[in-house]
C-alpha cells in the first residue's frame, strides 16, 4: 500500500519458516506465490523454504507435492522447467509435532546454511488452524528460533484467520500470541485486502477528484457489498461447520471492503495511518442486530443443470447443524459522513454465481429538469467489481442519440481485462512480498480486528443461544426470500 518500488532485496538472507507445509494452503497458495516472487526475482539472493508438519516426508516428497502446485506465470515456456528446479533447490522439509522445540530446534541446519544464523531474517508463516498458533509460537520460542531485537536479522510471524470465534476468544488469541510475537512482528492476512481491486480502492477514492465530494450521506443512498459462491464446502466442513459464514467472510473480508469504502482519508499511506483510519470507521459501525440480519442455509437445488446436495447433506455436517450459508445485513455507520446511509452486506455459498462486488448507488437528482423522461431510470451508481471480472463502472443517465429526447442508462465502463493486458498478481503475492518488506499496511492490526468482532460478535451470540434456524434456499439460487425483503425495506434489491 505504500509508495512501493518492488525489487528483490539481495541483502538480507531470508529463511520462510512454513509451518503445515503438507497442507492446502501452504501447497495451493503460500508455496505457488513464492515461486511467483522468486520469477520475478523478488526474493533475496540467498533464501530457504523450509516446509515443516508431521507427516513424514523426505526432501524430495516434499518437492514433488510443490511442484504438483507450480505453474510459470512469470517464465516464459522454455524457462519454466529450470526456474522450478532451481526454485526447488531452495526447499527443505522438517517432519516434527507442532508442540515440540526439540523438532523445531533441527530447522537450525537450514538457517545455518544461509549465514550467521543471528543475521538471518525469518518469517515463520503457520499455515495451521488457529488452535495450534499458540503451540507452535510456545515451541519456536523455546527452541530459540525467533530473533530477538537486538540481533540483527528479524522475525515476523504470519498467521490467517479465523482470529476466534468472538470479541473475547480473538482478544485472548491475541494477548497469547503477543508473548511472543510483537504486534509489530504480527501480520494478520486477510487475503482480500491483497486483491487488486481492493487495493485500488484508495487510489480511486483518494487519486481522484470527483469521488470525495459526493462520497457522503448528502449523496449516497446506500451501499451494497456483495459476495457470492456458486459452490459449498468442497470438503471444509470441519472447519466450515464450526465457524459459519458470518465468521468466515463477513467479519473479515466484507468488513475489510466495508472500512475501505467508508473510512476518511489517512495521513499518508504509511501503515499505521491507513489502519488508524479503518480502525476509526469500524468503530463507528453499529452492532449488527438480529431484526436487520437474515442468516440462511442452502438446500438442495440445482445448478447448471446438476444437482447438489443441501448442506446439511454434505460429509461431515451434523444433520441438525443452524450454521448459517448465507448472511444479509444492513448496517449503520454513526458518523458525520454516513449516518442514515445502510450499508448492505451479504455474503452467500450455494448461490448462482461466484462474484464479489461493491455498489455505490447515489440519491436522485434534485430538482431535475428531465424528471419527465427521467422518472423511470435509476439513479448514478459506482459498479467496483473484485471478481470474476475486475472492473470500475459508472452508471450514468445519458441522451439515447437521436432526434427526440429520450434517456437510457449506460455505463462509463472500465474492465481490467482489456484495459489493463497485464498479469494480475494473486493476492498472496503481493502480501507475502509486503511481510518479506515488512510492510503491514495489508495486514489487520489487534484493535482493528476487535473493532470487526464488535461488530458481528453480539449477534452471533444471540443466534447461537437461541439456536436460531437458517431460512433454507436452494442450492443455485438467489439466496432466502427475506434477504430481499431486507434489502427492499432500504429500497435495495440483491
Ligand atoms: C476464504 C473463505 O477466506 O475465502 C472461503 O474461508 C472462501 O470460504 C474464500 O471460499 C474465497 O476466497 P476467494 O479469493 O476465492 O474469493
Amino acid at each position: 500500500m505504500s509508495n512501493k518500488t518492488r525489487s528483490a532485496d539481495g541483502g538480507g538472507p531470508l529463511a520462510i519458516i512454513l509451518i503445515g507445509a503438507s497442507g492446502d494452503l501452504a501447497l495451493k497458495k503460500v508455496i505457488p506465490a513464492l515461486f511467483a516472487l522468486y520469477s520475478r526475482q523478488l526474493l533475496p539472493d540467498r533464501f530457504q523454504i523450509i516446509g515443516y508438519a508431521r507427516s513424514a516426508l523426505s526432501d524430495e516428497a516434499f518437492r514433488e507435492h510443490m511442484m504438483a502446485h507450480l505453474t510459470c506465470r512469470y517464465a516464459p515456456g522454455d524457462q519454466c522447467d529450470a526456474r522450478i528446479r532451481e526454485f526447488l533447490e531452495h526447499c527443505v522439509y522438517i517432519a516434527g509435532q507442532y508442540d515440540s522445540a526439540d523438532a523445531l530446534r533441527r530447522i537450525q541446519p537450514a538457517l545455518a546454511s544461509l549465514g550467521p544464523t543471528d543475521a538471518v531474517n525469518r518469517i515463520f508463516y503457520m499455515a495451521i488452524p488457529p488452535f495450534l498458533f499458540m503451540d507452535v509460537a510456545r515451541a519456536l520460542a523455546d527452541a530459540g528460533l525467533v530473533t530477538h531485537k537486538d540481533d540483527p536479522g528479524w522475525s515476523r510471524v504470519v498467521i490467517e484467520k479465523p482470529f476466534g470465534r468472538d470479541r473475547a476468544s480473538s482478544d485472548e488469541l491475541t494477548r497469547n500470541m503477543a508473548r511472543v510475537f510483537a504486534e509489530d512482528q504480527t501480520y494478520r492476512i486477510d487475503h482480500y485486502l491483497g486483491k487488486e481491486v481492493i487495493q485500488n480502492l484508495l487510489v480511486l477514492r483518494f487519486a481522484n477528484l470527483i469521488f470525495d465530494p459526493i462520497w457522503n450521506r448528502a449523496h449516497v443512498e446506500h451501499v451494497k457489498i456483495s459476495w457470492m459462491e456458486d459452490f459449498g464446502l468442497e470438503g471444509r466442513a470441519g472447519y466450515f461447520d464450526d465457524y459459519g459464514i458470518i465468521r468466515d467472510v463477513m467479519q473479515n473480508h466484507l468488513l475489510q471492503i466495508l472500512a475501505l469504502v467508508a473510512m476518511e482519508q489517512p495521513v499518508s499511506l504509511e501503515a499505521g495511518y491507513v489502519r488508524d483510519e479503518k480502525v476509526k470507521a469500524l468503530r463507528c459501525v453499529q452492532p449488527a442486530t438480529l431484526e436487520d440480519l437474515v442468516v440462511g442455509q442452502y438446500t438442495a437445488g440445482s445448478l447448471r443443470s446438476a444437482r447438489r446436495p443441501g448442506y446439511r447433506e454434505e460429509e461431515g455436517v451434523p444433520p441438525d447443524s443452524i450454521t448459517p450459508t448465507y448472511a444479509a445485513a444492513a448496517l449503520r455507520i454513526r458518523n458525520r459522513r454516513w449516518d442514515g446511509v445502510p450499508f448492505l452486506v451479504r455474503a452467500g455459498k450455494g448461490l448462482n454465481a461466484r462474484m464479489t462486488e461493491i455498489r455505490i448507488r447515489f440519491r436522485p437528482v434534485p430538482g431535475n429538469i428531465f424528471q419527465h423522461a427521467a422518472g423511470h431510470l435509476a439513479n448514478n451508481e459506482l459498479l467496483i467489481r473484485v471478481q470474476p471480472d475486475a472492473a470500475i463502472a459508472f452508471r450514468i443517465v445519458n441522451k439515447a442519440p437521436g432526434l427526440t429526447i429520450a434517456l437510457e442508462e449506460s455505463d462509463l465502463d472500465l474492465q481490467y481485462a482489456s484495459a489493463f493486458p497485464v498479469q494480475i498478481p494473486d493476492a498472496y503475492e503481493c502480501l507475502l512480498l509486503d511481510v518479506i518488506e515488512g510492510d503491514r499496511s495489508l495486514f489487520i492490526r489487534a484493535d482493528e480486528l476487535a473493532a470487526a468482532w464488535d461488530i458481528f460478535t453480539p449477534a452471533l451470540h444471540e443466534l447461537e443461544s437461541h439456536r436460531i434456524q437458517p431460512r433454507p434456499y436452494p442450492f443455485g439460487g438467489t439466496g432466502p426470500d427475506a434477504a430481499q425483503a431486507l434489502a427492499a425495506r432500504y429500497g435495495a434489491t440483491w
